[in-house]
């Protein structure tokens, strides 16, 4: 079966100027009807002058974000990493729950910023047994600093993935309980993506619903799960299975917090960097081209600005597709591969990330086969995903069959056709489409697998 024309169809977003309030959302939202599958693209985001630099605000406003207080963030360069970070405010923009992301160095040590956004006298930290050494006394710290009227408790969760169950959750909920935590109090997510989709998912539910902010401490919690609402909790049949959508307070990023980070986790949330720009953002993509060594040195000016951007992108999407009827979904690139390199191959063996990497590779070898793009753009994926240390294939053991049993139940089959997140026209743009040619699928397993 070939692509439908209507593929090639191209989607642009409306702009949002500063003054846009948020009662227009709502008439934008009818007025933006997304298909269940289709092309997507958008207008060039980034502006980019000869002296190397991006006008990150103008950036905003032309992608139709309200525009930061930020100044300009350069390129990096090597010599840079000793220049002090600037921070960024990146909005969410979803109606009366909007909320800001804070982002830049040193923000733990700003008291305000955290204390704005707590509302009750009572403040429940939930975070895990490795981030608790290093952050929960500062987080403490910043929660009551000349703030004596606020409460707070803390709760320390095993750390794993395989933690992320209901019994871990029902140990948030006796603290908050013993604790006798009323309606007004706030939770605290600190840790990294497990964390804050299990606090998430607590916050949502206890007493039907407190309040709750988010302070990530991994790139992939900082670029990605933090931002968006989704919460939850794994089931031992499935991942994610059990959960809600429910929006933070406010997520505070601390770059910082990314020091104490282990090599292999960092790289894991730049495979999420890298996603962004390959499905929305061309010229992000290529600041990555420029900028990786900056990232895998930690240099906090191109963390600040990467955070920054793959926020901003999300965000814009979210805004779009809160509850995932379409756009959200272009999000996933490369997850269906990944997931099944997560399932077949263990949890826990690869991480998040490192599967992401090598499922964008085979999608884009997919995207290639029939013939929606270029093979420069096939060797640049290779080039960055090598450049940030991640796999560019899928495991040796893996099987054809491995991948296509898991495939046939991925959350994105409907009526029997398996939709994927492809690459489609010039970087950045892709479909979420069940509509190509099932030999491409076939042919790019066999690529990849020895059976
Ligand atoms: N809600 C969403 O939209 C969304 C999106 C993507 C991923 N997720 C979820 O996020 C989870 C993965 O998140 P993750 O990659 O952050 O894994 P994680 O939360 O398990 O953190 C990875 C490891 O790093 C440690 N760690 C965290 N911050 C640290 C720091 N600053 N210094 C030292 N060690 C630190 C953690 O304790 C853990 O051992 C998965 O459960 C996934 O389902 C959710
Ligand atoms: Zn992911």
């Amino acid at each position: 079966m070939a692509a439908s024309s209507s593929f090639c169809s191209q989607r642009t977003l409306p702009l949002r100027t500063p003054s846009h309030s948020h009662s227009k959302l709502s008439s934008r939202h009818s007025l933006v009807r997304l298909p269940a599958s289709g092309s997507y693209s958008y207008p060039s985001p980034y502006l980019y002058s000869e002296s190397n630099n991006y006008c990150s605000g103008t950036r905003a406003a032309k992608i139709g974000l309200k525009a930061s207080a930020t100044p300009a963030a350069p390129v990096m360069d090597q010599t840079s990493s000793s220049s002090p970070a600037v921070s960024t405010v990146v909005e969410v923009d979803l109606g009366d729950r909007s909320y800001p992301i804070y982002i830049g160095s040193g923000l733990l040590d700003q008291p305000q910023l955290l204390q704005r956004h707590v509302h009750g006298k009572q403040v429940l930290v939930v975070t895990n047994t490795t981030i608790a050494p290093l952050y929960l006394d500062k987080t403490i710290w910043a929660l009551t600093d000349r703030n004596p009227n606020v409460k707070v408790e803390s709760v320390i969760l095993p750390d794993g993935e395989q933690y992320k169950n209901m019994e871990t959750l029902m140990k948030v909920f006796d603290k908050a309980i013993e604790s006798r935590m009323d309606r007004r109090c706030t939770f605290v997510a600190l840790g990294g993506g497990v964390i804050g989709d299990m606090c998430g998912y607590a916050a949502a539910s206890y007493l039907r619903g407190v309040n709750f902010i988010q302070i990530p401490t991994t790139v992939m919690a900082q670029v990605d799960s933090s931002v968006g609402g989704k919460t939850g909790i794994n089931h031992r049949l499935g991942k994610n299975l059990i959960g809600a959508f429910y929006q933070p307070q406010c997520v505070l990023v601390d770059i910082d917090t990314l020091n104490t980070l282990p090599d292999r986790e960092l790289a894991s949330g730049l495979a999420e960097v890298i996603k962004y720009g390959l499905i929305r953002d061309a010229e992000f993509f290529e600041w990555q081209e420029k900028n990786m060594q900056a990232l895998m040195a930690r240099d906090s000016r191109a963390f600040t600005y990467a955070i920054k951007c793959s926020c901003e992108n999300k965000a814009q999407v979210v805004s779009l597709d809160e509850l995932e009827s379409g756009l959200r979904a272009t999000l996933n690139l490369g997850h269906t591969f990944g997931h099944a390199i997560e399932t077949g191959f263990g949890y826990g063996q690869w991480l998040h990330g490192e599967a992401v990497a090598a499922g964008m590779v085979m999608a884009v070898d997919m995207s290639r086969r029939l013939g929606w793009i270029d093979d420069s753009l096939v060797k640049r994926v290779l080039n960055i995903l090598q450049q940030a240390k991640l796999p560019t294939a899928p495991p040796e053991s893996m099987t054809v069959d491995m991948f296509k049993s898991v495939m046939a139940v991925d959350k994105k089959v409907a009526d029997g056709l398996l939709r994927l997140i492809l690459l489609k026209g010039p970087l950045g743009s892709c479909v979420f489409t069940g509509e190509y040619d099932r030999q491409a699928l076939d042919d790019t397993l066999r690529a990849f697998c020895k059976s």
